[in-house]
Order: C-alpha cells, then sequence, then structure tokens
C-alpha cells in the first residue's frame, strides 16, 4: 500500500529513485513523484499514472542531484492526481515528505495547523507531516522530527527531507514497513527490499517505534519512547535480483505461475521449522489459521486438512478474528498467521492481539525479515521468492505446501496417522511438482479461456478441501478481469445462487480427487440443467489435471484456474499485474 523509497549517495537520485519506484510499483501505482535537492531547493517532479508514464513525461535524466525521496501511491485521503501525489512539502518548500500509511487523527491536525497559518494543497493525510516539521523547526533537525512523530497516531513509514539539511534523510516507521539498503558511499531507504536489490543486499530492518536519520555513509536509529540510540543488526538479502525481474514473460503473473513447481520444492525446505510449529500446537484445545485474501484461503485449506485427521479447527479472516474471534482465545489456543508479505495490517493485528491473551502464536510467511515474522514465536517461511504481482500465485503453492506438510507433522505426534501413511504423504507431496509441470504445459485452458472471456459471470464449486479452490480461482479471476465471479460451496447452490444460473453464466466444477464424486455429479447436472456452460476441473474433465491423493488435489487443482484467470485478464486487455483499486501490500486496516 504505497512504496516510499530515498536516496543519499553519488548517482543521480532522480534516475535511481525512479528505478526504486518501478520495482516498489505492485504496492500502489496510482501515481508516482519524487523530490530532491538541488541547487539548494526542493524540486518536485510528481504526477498521476504509473510509474513509467510519469517517468517519461518528467525525464528524470533532466536533474542533478544526490539526494531524494520518491513515492509511488494507493490512494487512501484524496483522489489519484497531480497535487495528491507525494512526496509533499510545507508552506516554504523546505521539506519533503514521502508516506506509507495513514495519519488517523489528520483532521484535527490540519484544522490546528490551518489556524497557524500553514496553506494546504492536497486532500491528503500525509501533508500535516510536512506542515508539522515546519511548525516544529528551530534549527535542530532530528528534535523537529521527534516532536512531530510524537503527535501522530496511525500507521506510517516515512522518509523525510530537509533543504536545510541536505545530507540525511529521516527515517521513522510505525506499523509499515520501512528497511535501509545500505552501500559504499550511498545508502537506500524503501518500502521492500527489491527496489534496491540491483544496488546493495545489505540491510537494516526498522521496528515499529524507530526512528533516526541516512546519510550517504552512517545510519543512526533511535527508539521512539527512550529516545536512546539503538544498535541495529544487519542482515543479507538472500534472494537473487533476477527473481525480482520478468525474465522474458510478459507478465510477473504468468512469469510466478510458471515458479509454481520451484514453490513446492522451496517450502519444503521448511520442514524442520514446520515440525516445531507442529510440536507447539499438539494438545492445543484449537488450532486457528488467521490470514487475509489468498493467505486465508490457504488457511480454510489447512482447517480442512486437519479436519480431515480428526483434529479441531477454525479459519478466520484477520480482519474479523481481530475484532471478535480474538475474544475467545487463551494459553490453551494456537494460532497461525498465514501471509505472503507479512505485513498486512490485519493480520499483523490479529497476532499482536492472540500473543497478548496468551495464545501461541506461528507463523508461515514468504518474506524474510517481514513484520509477521518477527512478530511471532516461531516462523516457517515458503521460500516462494519475490512475489510482484498483485494476485498471489505461487506464494498460495508454497502455503499450500507448507500447511499440508505441518498437517501430516501434527496428525503424527497426535497418533492420527500410522509412521507409513505419513511416509506415503510425504513422498507424494514431492511428486507434486512434477504433476504441476504437466498442468503448466496443457495449452487446453488457453483456449477455453478464449471461449469464456466474453461472459459476465462465473461461479466456482468445490466441496471440503476443494471449497477453498473455488473461493480461490474466483479471487484470481475477479481481482485481474474485473469480472462478477464467485466461490461456492457446491451443496449451497441450491439454496440461492442456482437463481441466476442461465446459458450465459460459467461453472467452474471441481471435483476431482474421488471425493465426494457422487455429490459432485449431483451439482454438475444441476447446473447443466439450467444451461449454464459447465466446466469439470478432474482427471478426465475438460480441465485436466493429474490423478494425485485427495489431500494433495488443492494443490493440481488451483494451477489451470491460476492460468484461466491470467489469460481472461490479458484477452480482455487489461494489465493483470497491476489491477485497478489493489495494491500487493495491504498496510492499512
Ligand atoms: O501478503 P498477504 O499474504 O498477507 O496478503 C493477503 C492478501 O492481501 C492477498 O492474498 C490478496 O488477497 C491477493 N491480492 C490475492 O491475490
Amino acid at each position: 500500500m504505497c512504496g516510499i523509497a530515498g536516496y543519499i549517495g553519488e548517482r543521480n537520485s532522480p534516475e535511481v529513485l525512479f528505478d526504486m519506484l518501478e520495482r516498489l510499483e505492485y504496492r500502489g501505482y496510482d501515481s508516482a513523484g519524487v523530490m530532491f535537492i538541488a541547487g539548494r531547493k526542493i524540486n518536485i517532479i510528481k504526477d498521476k499514472g504509473k510509474v513509467s508514464e510519469v517517468r517519461s513525461r518528467v525525464k528524470p535524466e533532466r536533474y542533478k542531484s544526490d539526494i531524494g525521496v520518491a513515492h509511488t501511491r494507493w490512494a487512501t485521503h484524496g483522489v489519484p492526481s497531480k497535487v495528491n501525489a507525494h512526496p509533499h512539502a510545507d508552506c516554504k518548500n523546505l521539506f519533503a515528505v514521502s508516506h506509507n500509511g495513514i495519519i488517523e487523527n489528520y483532521v484535527s491536525l490540519r484544522r490546528e495547523l490551518t489556524l497557524k497559518g500553514h496553506k494546504f494543497q492536497s486532500d491528503t493525510d500525509t501533508e500535516v507531516i510536512s506542515h508539522l516539521m515546519e511548525e516544529n523547526y528551530k534549527g535542530d533537525l532530528l528534535t523537529a522530527f521527534r516532536e512531530s512523530l510524537d503527535v501522530l497516531e496511525g500507521s506510517y513509514a516515512l522518509a523525510v527531507l530537509c533543504v536545510k539539511e541536505p545530507n540525511r534523510i529521516l527515517i521513522a516507521r510505525k506499523e509499515s514497513p520501512l528497511i535501509v539498503g545500505l552501500g559504499k558511499q550511498e545508502n537506500f531507504i524503501a518500502s521492500d527490499a527489491p527496489a534496491f536489490m540491483p544496488y546493495t543486499k545489505e540491510i537494516i530492518i526498522l521496528n515499529d517505534f524507530e526512528y533516526g536519520f541516512v546519510e550517504k555513509d552512517r545510519v543512526e536509529v533511535f527508539d521512539l519512547v527512550s529516545g536512546k540510540k539503538l544498535k541495529k543488526q544487519k542482515s543479507k538479502i538472500t534472494w537473487d535480483v533476477k527473481e525480482a525481474e520478468k525474465a522474458g514473460y510478459h507478465h510477473f503473473m504468468l512469469k510466478e505461475i510458471m515458479e509454481e513447481p520451484d514453490a513446492v520444492s522451496n517450502a519444503l525446505k521448511a520442514s524442520g521449522e514446520l515440525k516445531k510449529i507442529a510440536s507447539r500446537l499438539k494438545g492445543k484445545k484449537r488450532v486457528y489459521f488467521v490470514a487475509c485474501g489468498t493467505a486465508y484461503h490457504a488457511g480454510l485449506t489447512g482447517k480442512y486438512l486437519l479436519e480431515n485427521f480428526g483434529i479441531q479447527s477454525e479459519a478466520v479472516v484477520a480482519s474479523e478474528f481481530r475484532y471478535s474471534t480474538v475474544d475467545t482465545v487463551d494459553k490453551d489456543c494456537g494460532i497461525v498467521l498465514i501471509s505472503q508479505s507479512g505485513e498486512t495490517a490485519d493480520t499483523i493485528a490479529a497476532g499482536k492481539r492472540a500473543r497478548e491473551k496468551g495464545a501461541y502464536v506461528a507463523g508461515i510467511v514468504n518474506v524474510v525479515g517481514s513484520t509477521i515474522a518477527r512478530l511471532v514465536e516461531d516462523v516457517a517461511y515458503t521460500y516462494s521468492g519475490p512475489e510482484i504481482a498483485v494476485a498471489s500465485t505461487k506464494a498460495y503453492i508454497g502455503q499450500l505446501v507448507s500447511l499440508t506438510q505441518l498437517a501430516l507433522y501434527l496428525s503424527l505426534s497426535s497418533r492420527k496417522i500410522s509412521v507409513k501413511e505419513f511416509e506415503r504423504l510425504q513422498k507424494e507431496l514431492k511428486g507434486v511438482s512434477g504433476k504441476i509441470k504437466a498442468v503448466l504445459s496443457d495449452g487446453k485452458i488457453r483456449e477455453i479461456a478464449e471461449e469464456c472471456a466474453v461472459k459476465k459471470t462465473f461461479f466456482y464449486i468445490g466441496r471440503t478441501l476443494n471449497y477453498p479452490t473455488a473461493l480461490e480461482g474466483a479471487l484470481k479471476l475477479k481481482e485481474i478481469s474485473y469480472l462478477h465471479a464467485e466461490g461456492y460451496p457446491a451443496g449451497e447452490l441450491k439454496h440461492g445462487p442456482l437463481a441466476i444460473l442461465e446459458e450465459d453464466v460459467v461453472v467452474i466444477a471441481i471435483k476431482t480427487g474421488r471425493h465426494l464424486e457422487d455429490k459432485m455429479d449431483s451439482n454438475i447436472q444441476e447446473t447443466k440443467a439450467r444451461n449454464a456452460r459447465t466446466l469439470i476441473v478432474a482427471e478426465d474433465g475438460e480441465i485436466k489435471v493429474p490423478r494425485v491423493d485427495v489431500l494433495l488435489t488443492p494443490l493440481v487443482n488451483i494451477v489451470p484456474l491460476h492460468l484461466f484467470a491470467y489469460y481472461i485478464s490479458v484477452l480482455k486487455g487489461l494489465d493483470p499485474d497491476k489491477p485497478r483499486n489493489l495494491a500487493k501490500s495491504v498496510t492499512v486496516e
């Protein structure tokens, strides 16, 4: 949700910053901007539109500067427009502020600042920070920053420039991610590491309530509450820069779908951590999977996996869990947070609340060192590599593999399955990578997408383990094609949705697994009888998937549905990597 960036060093900052914004664009892309210091002045180049469009309009190579901050926006307060694009300046153009998050008390702050004579240009919450800096600055930049931070309510990751001290960028973090990339005689600031991966892999991660400054050869971080200087650990990013590039594919989404076979083998690397989490979950009166969006669908699959072994569990969306379910949680509960980014605001809040209630909280996370990874007691990484497309694909496969392993370890240690059965399923799980490859090489799905791209309504139906697959297939289609798609438990169709089935509606029935097959057959007959175009995902269906154990069917069944959604989006002339109104990482509530 918005990407912020900063650079200080010997390169040309406007150009470096636009490069960084291009790599951060998955976080928001309705407008982009850079502010930099040149000729003892703050210079502003920003506009509405995608980063590449703004870049070609403003031509950053025309400028020269060694320090700047930048922003790619996902609008919360104020429509996407040039004036609302970040960074934001104060009345005297002394400060430039790049912000990710939401300042919840901005209305009252704006009123107070207006009474003091400040003139606001934009409708954003962020602009209050620039004017607060202007108000508080009496010659000591860090003190002014701390005083400004003290009155802010809400969430922020900040990169702030001051023309009077053109050798440093101020930084601060509260509930929105911020990382410093360490170079030689240069340093970088970004919401996420892919932004500076071509330049450096050495990083410092800021925690909540930390602030400080970055110079070209120095970084200092302080505790916001005590004001004490902190000794920050450096860490290394293990991803390769190529992993965060398109590698010849038209879109990141297609590249990431093609990486799904590797996502299986990569997630299997965390078996030690999953075994540990299983040992801590053993004997808990209830296991909760808590997550948002696609990660929630993975969690729902986790619930069905555990139920299959007779272990009680629930999957709850984080935005509901944090305000209600958490009240029923205590030390006898185990919570598993699931998140690709590790930065989803609702999932973070749910995890914090659960810890306060004394529950054991673990995480299945993709981004190493992210907030959720650091918040939980134990983390199992999915190691899916950077996922750039807004629609999550390979990370979902990684999450399903981790959850399957977790379910197997937990049921083995709880004596719900025999060692022999455990080993058989582990072996099958390892083989799923090859089965996914087979699905990916089948060209038929594109033809089916061509036929369906003109349709307006899609129902995805499945039962038990493949009910979440239906939800996920529908989510993928709606988010990148803007078509009406719904996932339903197949048995529920006759309780309402059947009323809208007709010739123009597509029903995708996920039938595989020899599981409740007769029941699915009846539901399929019901949809055909209403003349809906019914596509069956099955070993012998129109959408073919290979035979795997029932428990592993969610892993192969989702793959053609990923491709189906991708092709429909492309056939409709849309950009599947950057769907309208969405952002990759939802760091606001
Ligand atoms: O980073 P997270 O896994 O926590 O993100 C959760 C959701 O925001 C995410 O899965 C979202 O639903 C995706 N756009 C779906 O493709």
